[in-house]
Protein backbone atom coordinates (compact mmCIF):
# COMPACT_ATOMS: atom_id res chain seq x y z
CA UNK A 1 0.00 0.00 0.00
CA UNK A 2 1.57 3.18 -1.30
CA UNK A 3 0.16 7.03 -0.57
CA UNK A 4 -0.74 8.64 -3.59
CA UNK A 5 1.30 11.54 -3.60
CA UNK A 6 4.49 13.33 -2.58
CA UNK A 7 7.29 15.53 -3.13
CA UNK A 8 10.80 16.07 -2.91
CA UNK A 9 13.06 19.08 -3.55
CA UNK A 10 15.97 19.81 -5.43
CA UNK A 11 19.11 20.50 -4.49
CA UNK A 12 21.99 22.96 -4.87
CA UNK A 13 25.54 22.42 -3.27
CA UNK A 14 26.44 26.07 -2.77
CA UNK A 15 29.71 25.34 -1.25
CA UNK A 16 31.45 21.88 0.09
CA UNK A 17 30.82 18.94 -2.47
CA UNK A 18 33.34 15.78 -2.31
CA UNK A 19 35.09 17.47 0.73
CA UNK A 20 31.48 16.60 2.64
CA UNK A 21 32.08 12.97 1.82
CA UNK A 22 35.25 12.98 4.40
CA UNK A 23 33.69 14.89 6.91
CA UNK A 24 34.10 17.96 6.47
CA UNK A 25 31.11 20.79 6.53
CA UNK A 26 28.58 21.65 3.21
CA UNK A 27 26.14 24.40 2.98
CA UNK A 28 23.10 23.32 0.09
CA UNK A 29 19.72 25.16 -0.11
CA UNK A 30 16.94 23.30 -1.33
CA UNK A 31 15.04 24.23 -4.72
CA UNK A 32 11.81 24.59 -5.44
CA UNK A 33 12.36 22.72 -8.59
CA UNK A 34 12.07 19.08 -7.60
CA UNK A 35 9.59 16.27 -7.78
CA UNK A 36 5.79 15.32 -7.60
CA UNK A 37 5.63 11.48 -7.77
CA UNK A 38 2.17 9.80 -7.88
CA UNK A 39 1.22 6.31 -7.30
CA UNK A 40 -2.47 4.96 -8.85
CA UNK A 41 -2.98 0.93 -8.68
CA UNK A 42 -2.64 -0.81 -11.59
CA UNK A 43 -5.31 -3.19 -13.15
CA UNK A 44 -3.79 -6.33 -11.38
CA UNK A 45 -2.27 -6.00 -8.12
CA UNK A 46 0.55 -8.73 -9.00
CA UNK A 47 1.86 -6.72 -12.08
CA UNK A 48 4.96 -5.39 -11.26
CA UNK A 49 5.41 -1.84 -10.56
CA UNK A 50 5.99 0.92 -13.14
CA UNK A 51 7.91 4.10 -12.73
CA UNK A 52 7.60 6.96 -15.63
CA UNK A 53 9.22 10.17 -15.58
CA UNK A 54 9.09 11.58 -18.91
CA UNK A 55 11.32 14.69 -18.43
CA UNK A 56 13.98 12.00 -17.15
CA UNK A 57 13.32 9.60 -20.04
CA UNK A 58 13.03 6.86 -17.77
CA UNK A 59 9.93 4.37 -18.55
CA UNK A 60 10.65 1.35 -16.17
CA UNK A 61 9.33 -2.10 -14.70
CA UNK A 62 10.69 -2.13 -11.31
CA UNK A 63 11.54 -5.72 -10.65
CA UNK A 64 14.22 -8.17 -8.99
CA UNK A 65 17.14 -8.70 -11.29
CA UNK A 66 16.59 -5.52 -13.38
CA UNK A 67 19.85 -4.57 -14.03
CA UNK A 68 18.65 -0.41 -14.55
CA UNK A 69 20.25 1.82 -11.46
CA UNK A 70 17.05 3.64 -11.14
CA UNK A 71 15.07 0.26 -10.94
CA UNK A 72 17.69 -0.99 -8.45
CA UNK A 73 17.71 2.23 -6.25
CA UNK A 74 13.90 2.72 -6.08
CA UNK A 75 14.08 -1.66 -5.07
CA UNK A 76 16.11 -0.64 -2.38
CA UNK A 77 13.70 1.97 -1.29
CA UNK A 78 10.74 -0.05 -1.67
CA UNK A 79 12.23 -2.95 0.52
CA UNK A 80 11.55 -0.46 3.65
CA UNK A 81 7.54 -1.38 2.79
CA UNK A 82 6.09 -3.64 5.03
CA UNK A 83 6.02 -6.78 2.66
CA UNK A 84 6.48 -6.89 -1.46
CA UNK A 85 4.97 -4.04 -2.92
CA UNK A 86 3.21 -4.69 -6.93
CA UNK A 87 0.62 -3.78 -8.81
CA UNK A 88 1.26 0.15 -8.65
CA UNK A 89 1.92 2.42 -11.49
CA UNK A 90 4.29 5.63 -9.96
CA UNK A 91 4.39 8.64 -12.58
CA UNK A 92 6.76 11.29 -11.43
CA UNK A 93 6.73 15.48 -13.01
CA UNK A 94 9.79 17.20 -12.54
CA UNK A 95 11.55 20.67 -13.62
CA UNK A 96 14.88 19.58 -12.84
CA UNK A 97 17.42 17.84 -15.22
CA UNK A 98 18.91 14.55 -14.00
CA UNK A 99 22.02 13.68 -13.81
CA UNK A 100 23.07 17.40 -13.37
CA UNK A 101 24.14 17.89 -10.17
CA UNK A 102 21.02 18.81 -9.08
CA UNK A 103 19.61 16.76 -6.69
CA UNK A 104 17.48 14.46 -8.91
CA UNK A 105 18.00 11.44 -7.63
CA UNK A 106 17.90 11.78 -3.76
CA UNK A 107 14.46 14.06 -5.01
CA UNK A 108 13.06 10.66 -6.60
CA UNK A 109 14.84 8.50 -3.82
CA UNK A 110 13.00 11.12 -1.18
CA UNK A 111 9.82 10.93 -2.70
CA UNK A 112 9.58 7.63 -3.28
CA UNK A 113 10.27 6.90 0.94
CA UNK A 114 7.66 9.31 1.51
CA UNK A 115 5.41 7.50 -1.32
CA UNK A 116 6.24 4.36 1.27
CA UNK A 117 5.69 6.42 4.78
CA UNK A 118 3.29 8.71 4.06
CA UNK A 119 2.99 12.52 4.40
CA UNK A 120 3.68 12.01 8.39
CA UNK A 121 6.66 10.51 8.30
CA UNK A 122 10.01 11.75 10.08
CA UNK A 123 12.35 13.19 7.78
CA UNK A 124 15.23 11.29 9.50
CA UNK A 125 13.02 7.95 8.12
CA UNK A 126 12.88 9.38 4.62
CA UNK A 127 16.48 10.10 4.25
CA UNK A 128 17.37 6.65 5.72
CA UNK A 129 15.41 5.09 3.03
CA UNK A 130 16.58 7.64 -0.02
CA UNK A 131 20.18 6.64 1.23
CA UNK A 132 19.55 3.12 0.49
CA UNK A 133 18.85 3.71 -2.98
CA UNK A 134 21.53 6.29 -2.99
CA UNK A 135 24.08 3.99 -2.24
CA UNK A 136 23.38 1.85 -5.82
CA UNK A 137 24.06 5.05 -7.24
CA UNK A 138 26.85 5.79 -5.55
CA UNK A 139 28.73 3.74 -3.08
CA UNK A 140 29.48 6.26 0.03
CA UNK A 141 27.35 9.05 -0.39
CA UNK A 142 27.59 11.38 2.38
CA UNK A 143 23.66 11.88 2.54
CA UNK A 144 23.49 15.80 2.25
CA UNK A 145 21.76 14.91 -0.93
CA UNK A 146 19.09 13.21 0.91
CA UNK A 147 18.83 15.89 3.79
CA UNK A 148 17.83 18.52 1.30
CA UNK A 149 15.74 16.45 -1.26
CA UNK A 150 13.65 16.10 2.05
CA UNK A 151 14.19 19.45 4.35
CA UNK A 152 14.78 22.11 1.98
CA UNK A 153 16.33 25.46 3.05
CA UNK A 154 19.44 26.20 3.38
CA UNK A 155 21.54 23.64 5.37
CA UNK A 156 24.99 23.31 7.31
CA UNK A 157 25.52 19.97 7.05
CA UNK A 158 28.33 17.46 7.87
CA UNK A 159 27.90 13.95 7.46
CA UNK A 160 26.79 12.03 10.31
CA UNK A 161 25.35 14.62 12.56
CA UNK A 162 22.10 16.72 12.44
CA UNK A 163 21.75 19.44 9.96
CA UNK A 164 21.89 22.96 10.84
CA UNK A 165 19.43 25.77 9.16
CA UNK A 166 21.18 28.83 8.01
CA UNK A 167 19.05 31.95 7.32
CA UNK A 168 20.30 34.41 4.97
CA UNK A 169 21.09 38.08 5.87
CA UNK A 170 20.25 38.86 2.42
CA UNK A 171 18.90 36.83 -0.72
CA UNK A 172 21.00 34.87 -2.15
CA UNK A 173 20.92 35.85 -6.22
CA UNK A 174 22.10 32.30 -7.45
CA UNK A 175 21.96 31.38 -11.06
CA UNK A 176 22.71 27.95 -11.86
CA UNK A 177 24.13 27.35 -15.54
CA UNK A 178 23.69 23.70 -16.57
CA UNK A 179 26.55 22.17 -18.99
CA UNK A 180 24.78 20.11 -20.58
CA UNK A 181 27.56 17.42 -19.61
CA UNK A 182 25.84 14.63 -18.19
CA UNK A 183 28.31 12.56 -15.84
CA UNK A 184 28.36 9.87 -12.83
CA UNK A 185 28.54 11.05 -9.34
CA UNK A 186 30.28 7.86 -8.31
CA UNK A 187 32.82 8.29 -10.66
CA UNK A 188 33.76 11.35 -9.68
CA UNK A 189 33.93 10.56 -6.20
CA UNK A 190 36.36 7.94 -7.48
CA UNK A 191 38.64 10.37 -9.16
CA UNK A 192 38.64 12.25 -5.92
CA UNK A 193 39.55 9.34 -3.96
CA UNK A 194 42.19 8.24 -6.29
CA UNK A 195 43.84 11.70 -6.01
CA UNK A 196 43.83 11.85 -2.48
CA UNK A 197 45.01 8.54 -1.98
CA UNK A 198 47.89 9.31 -4.56
CA UNK A 199 48.94 12.62 -2.77
CA UNK A 200 47.42 12.85 0.44
CA UNK A 201 50.02 15.07 2.17
CA UNK A 202 48.92 17.58 -0.96
CA UNK A 203 44.87 16.79 -1.16
CA UNK A 204 44.27 16.44 2.75
CA UNK A 205 44.76 20.25 3.19
CA UNK A 206 42.80 20.81 0.02
CA UNK A 207 39.96 19.82 1.47
CA UNK A 208 40.83 21.48 4.85
CA UNK A 209 40.29 24.38 2.72
CA UNK A 210 37.05 23.43 1.04
CA UNK A 211 35.67 22.71 4.76
CA UNK A 212 37.13 25.78 6.01
CA UNK A 213 35.88 27.86 2.64
CA UNK A 214 32.19 26.59 3.80
CA UNK A 215 32.33 28.24 7.34
CA UNK A 216 33.49 31.39 6.04
CA UNK A 217 30.86 31.03 3.64
CA UNK A 218 27.90 30.39 6.07
CA UNK A 219 29.17 33.91 7.69
CA UNK A 220 28.65 35.78 4.52
CA UNK A 221 25.96 34.04 3.92
CA UNK A 222 24.21 35.00 7.74
CA UNK A 223 25.32 38.71 6.87
CA UNK A 224 25.01 39.04 3.77
CA UNK A 225 28.30 39.86 2.75
CA UNK A 226 27.79 38.82 -1.36
CA UNK A 227 31.46 39.91 -2.66
CA UNK A 228 33.24 37.95 -0.01
CA UNK A 229 30.90 34.83 -0.83
CA UNK A 230 31.66 35.25 -4.53
CA UNK A 231 35.28 35.44 -3.94
CA UNK A 232 34.68 32.18 -2.01
CA UNK A 233 33.06 30.05 -4.91
CA UNK A 234 35.34 31.36 -7.27
CA UNK A 235 38.12 29.61 -4.20
CA UNK A 236 36.08 26.72 -4.19
CA UNK A 237 36.20 26.13 -8.32
CA UNK A 238 40.05 26.24 -8.07
CA UNK A 239 39.94 23.94 -4.85
CA UNK A 240 37.60 21.29 -6.78
CA UNK A 241 39.98 21.93 -9.77
CA UNK A 242 43.17 20.11 -7.49
CA UNK A 243 40.74 17.07 -6.57
CA UNK A 244 40.29 16.75 -10.29
CA UNK A 245 36.36 16.89 -10.46
CA UNK A 246 36.28 20.21 -13.11
CA UNK A 247 36.46 20.62 -16.89
CA UNK A 248 38.00 22.72 -19.54
CA UNK A 249 34.08 23.33 -20.13
CA UNK A 250 33.32 23.57 -16.65
CA UNK A 251 36.50 26.50 -16.47
CA UNK A 252 35.64 28.32 -19.45
CA UNK A 253 32.25 28.94 -18.51
CA UNK A 254 33.41 29.62 -14.90
CA UNK A 255 35.39 32.43 -16.81
CA UNK A 256 32.65 33.36 -18.81
CA UNK A 257 30.32 34.00 -15.77
CA UNK A 258 32.84 35.95 -14.01
CA UNK A 259 33.25 38.34 -17.39
CA UNK A 260 29.57 38.82 -17.82
CA UNK A 261 29.24 40.06 -14.37
CA UNK A 262 28.67 37.09 -11.30
CA UNK A 263 30.46 37.64 -8.20
CA UNK A 264 31.99 34.48 -8.21
CA UNK A 265 31.45 31.07 -10.24
CA UNK A 266 32.08 26.94 -9.15
CA UNK A 267 31.02 23.97 -10.24
CA UNK A 268 28.19 22.86 -8.24
CA UNK A 269 27.31 18.97 -7.36
CA UNK A 270 30.04 15.74 -8.64
CA UNK A 271 31.43 18.32 -11.05
CA UNK A 272 33.47 17.13 -14.61
CA UNK A 273 29.76 17.97 -16.28
CA UNK A 274 26.32 18.85 -14.59
CA UNK A 275 25.61 22.52 -13.29
CA UNK A 276 27.76 25.73 -12.60
CA UNK A 277 26.51 28.07 -9.89
CA UNK A 278 27.13 31.79 -10.33
CA UNK A 279 26.75 34.63 -7.76
CA UNK A 280 24.97 37.16 -9.75
CA UNK A 281 25.62 40.22 -9.26
CA UNK A 282 23.88 43.62 -8.01
CA UNK A 283 23.64 45.48 -11.16
CA UNK A 284 20.59 45.90 -12.73
CA UNK A 285 20.85 43.73 -16.15
CA UNK A 286 22.63 41.15 -14.00
CA UNK A 287 20.42 38.57 -15.05
CA UNK A 288 19.93 39.54 -18.46
CA UNK A 289 23.87 39.50 -18.94
CA UNK A 290 24.73 35.78 -17.66
CA UNK A 291 21.90 35.16 -19.49
CA UNK A 292 23.37 36.32 -22.89
CA UNK A 293 26.53 35.14 -21.85
CA UNK A 294 24.99 31.56 -22.00
CA UNK A 295 22.70 31.84 -25.12
CA UNK A 296 22.17 28.26 -25.42
CA UNK A 297 22.39 26.76 -21.82
CA UNK A 298 18.97 28.25 -20.70
CA UNK A 299 20.09 29.20 -17.24
CA UNK A 300 18.23 29.20 -13.97
CA UNK A 301 17.73 31.81 -11.69
CA UNK A 302 17.16 31.08 -7.79
CA UNK A 303 16.75 33.72 -5.45
CA UNK A 304 17.86 32.31 -1.69
CA UNK A 305 16.19 33.72 1.07
CA UNK A 306 15.26 33.43 4.43
CA UNK A 307 12.29 31.38 4.62
C1 LIG B 1 27.03 15.11 -5.05
O1 LIG B 1 25.85 15.86 -5.25
C2 LIG B 1 27.81 15.66 -3.91
C3 LIG B 1 29.13 14.95 -3.60
O2 LIG B 1 29.73 15.68 -2.51
C4 LIG B 1 28.91 13.52 -3.21
C5 LIG B 1 28.19 13.35 -1.85
O3 LIG B 1 28.08 14.31 -1.10
O4 LIG B 1 27.80 12.21 -1.58
C6 LIG B 1 30.09 15.00 -4.77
Amino acid sequence: PLHPRAEAHGKVIVLGEHAVVYGYPAVAAGLPQGIVLEASPRPDPRLPITLTIPAWDLDLELHAGSDHPVARACLEVLAHCDGPVTGWALHGASALPARAGLGSSAALTVALARLVFGPDASIDDVVAASLAGERVFHGEPSGLDSRVAAQGGVLRYVRGEPPRSIVPGAPLPLCIIPSGIPRSTADQVARCRSRLEHLPSVVRPVLIAIGQAVESGIHAIEHGDLDTLGVLFDVAHGLLGALDVSSPALDRMAADARAAGARGAKLTGAGCGGCLLALAGDAPDAAARLTAAFPTLRPLFVEVAAS
